[in-house]
């Protein structure tokens, strides 16, 4: 399989390239790089290397560096942002610091005809996020590309091989980036095109037949995605031999352990146990107050539920998981140094050793997963569910956790999703639901006052979750949820819509 490299600098972008690469249906690898040296690229053979930003200045001493072999390989390279500033520092040339030149969002680009920028207007709109700037290309160089204050936006080599850009192709808004991607890997790295996620989950089934053939594997099943597509690649492959485990923990969304039980066992086939144990959760949480806490008792408790029943089972010598590859560069294989906050549920048990760990997705982008799992037969519904936090509603209901108030809560955030379902929205907020808030206040309902809980909605339009805005629904969907969650659910008295925006609030509220 045809692959390009893109050698990681620490840029925020950089699993975007990667994705860029993809859609154009090239396998793209992030490595570090300080985790592959000159001639481990030579020796992979790679059809074509990027080089990523960064948040470095490339002239500082102690900013990422590499080995300027790597230009002369006969490979083809195409530097982006700090990638471009490295190129020509490697080459010789002079990268200074732009002070007021600075450019940041979006710039009139205007471009040269060259190989790159073949029959692409020659005024476009670039984004651009820069502090520094190519003062002085290197010899046997010559700038292509300009915008008003950055006079080398684009520059190559007079081979044909060696490629820089000042902006970034892989930023939607940057509006031929996507043809600058495919002029790049189809007409200078000589790719034909032959990767797919589809394909990739075929190949895992095939592999995994021959791999783990006779043994049994043993997967801790969430309803999420990644779990569940795992287990379909697992199932095709080695069917009863995959044990799913799914712990039900209590603090699911109204129906949705039912949900997934009958779509992974009854609809899908998966060998599949569900471990009802919303009691022993409860009975942990009693009394605890604190978010982390909270978030780290659910995290333990699961694990214990998963070795009991893991032993139960009997020997078993592989454990596999739903990784996928945002997991895999996170976890420190990438330069990009990003730290995971979130304590997800389904952590691998310390004491329970397996010969074997698989991961079938640990390739893929969550984009891809979901491709895939639709190819495999998927639900929609399931493959493009809204991410839910493991640790479920613990989080969503501030303070003490009780059953009377999981309860509450599943019945308010059940009307929201039904409502939010029935309204014929453009688009649906990328994530949406009840909160269950510590408040109380006063509430009349026939002749008599009563104190009942407050209930807080939120709806969150995003890309990524990093941020996130609220979404502007409207204020009659907003009505009829308020008036039903108040007249159907006994013991709510209060409905408020929340319209903060991430950063600084969170998207969930603890
Ligand atoms: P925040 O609240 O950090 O949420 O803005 C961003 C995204 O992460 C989800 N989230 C979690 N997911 N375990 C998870 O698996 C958690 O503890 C957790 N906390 C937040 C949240 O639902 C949103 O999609």
């Amino acid at each position: 399989m045809e692959k390009i490299l893109v050698l990681d600098f620490g840029g925020q972008y950089n699993q975007l390239i990667a994705r860029r690469v993809r859609e154009q249906h090239v396998y793209a690898e992030i490595r570090s790089y300080d985790g592959i040296g000159v001639d481990d690229i030579a020796e992979e053979a790679y059809k074509g290397i990027i080089l990523t930003g960064g948040p470095n200045n490339v002239y500082e001493e102690t900013s990422p560096h590499y080995d300027p072999k790597i230009l002369d390989l006969g490979i083809p390279v195409l530097g982006i942002c700090y990638g471009a500033q490295l190129i020509c520092f490697m080459a010789g040339g002079k990268v200074s610091s732009a002070g007021s030149s600075s450019e940041y969002g979006k710039v009139r680009l205007t471009k040269d005809d060259t190989k790159l920028f073949l029959d692409l207007p020659r005024e476009s709109v670039c984004w651009m996020s820069h502090t520094d700037y190519i003062s002085q290309i290197p010899e046997g160089y010559r700038i292509t590309g300009r915008t008003d204050h950055c006079p080398c936006a684009a520059m190559e080599d007079t081979s044909g091989d060696i490629y820089g850009l000042q902006f970034h192709p892989e930023v939607t808004h940057t509006e031929y980036g996507k043809d600058i991607f495919r002029r790049f890997l189809y007409d200078i790295c000589g790719c034909r095109g032959d990767w797919s996620a589809t394909g990739f989950a075929r190949r895992q089934i095939e592999r995994y037949r021959e791999e783990l053939r006779g043994k049994k594997v043993l997967l801790a099943l969430s309803g999420g995605v990644d779990s569940s597509v795992a287990a379909v690649i697992l199932h095709k492959a080695i069917g009863r031999n995959l044990m799913g485990v799914f712990v039900d923990h209590g603090l699911l969304r109204k129906g949705e352990g039912d949900y997934i039980e009958k779509t992974l066992k009854g609809d899908l086939g998966i060998n599949m146990i569900r471990v009802n144990a919303k009691e022993r959760f409860l009975k942990k949480l009693k009394g605890i107050w604190e978010p982390e806490q909270k978030r780290k008792i659910i995290g333990e408790e699961f694990i214990r539920v998963f070795e009991e029943e893991a032993r139960k089972v009997g020997p078993i010598s592989v454990l596999a998981q739903g990784t996928i590859y945002p997991d895999v560069i996170e976890s420190g294989k990438g330069a990009s140094a990003v730290i995971k906050s979130h304590h997800n549920v389904g952590g691998l048990p310390e004491d329970v050793s397996f010969e074997q760990i698989v991961e079938p997705l640990n390739q893929l982008f969550k984009d891809e997963v979901r491709e895939a799992g639709i190819m495999l037969g998927i639900p929609p519904e399931l493959v493009f569910r809204q991410p839910f936090p493991g640790p479920g509603l613990a989080v969503r209901i501030l303070g003490e956790i009780t059953e009377e108030k999981v309860k509450l809560l599943q019945e308010a955030d059940a009307i929201f999703r039904e409502e939010i379902g029935k309204a014929d929205l453009d688009q649906k907020p990328g994530q949406y639901f009840a909160v269950l808030t510590d408040s109380r206040s006063v509430g009349v309902k026939g002749d008599a006052r009563f104190y009942g809980y407050v209930v807080a909605l939120r709806a969150v339009t995003t890309e990524d979750f990093m941020t996130a805005d609220w979404t502007r629904l409207p204020y009659d969907l907003l009505e009829c949820t308020a008036a039903r969650i108040v007249n159907e659910v006994a013991g709510i008295s209060r409905v408020v819509y929340d319209i903060s925006q991430k950063p600084p609030a969170t998207v969930e509220w603890e």
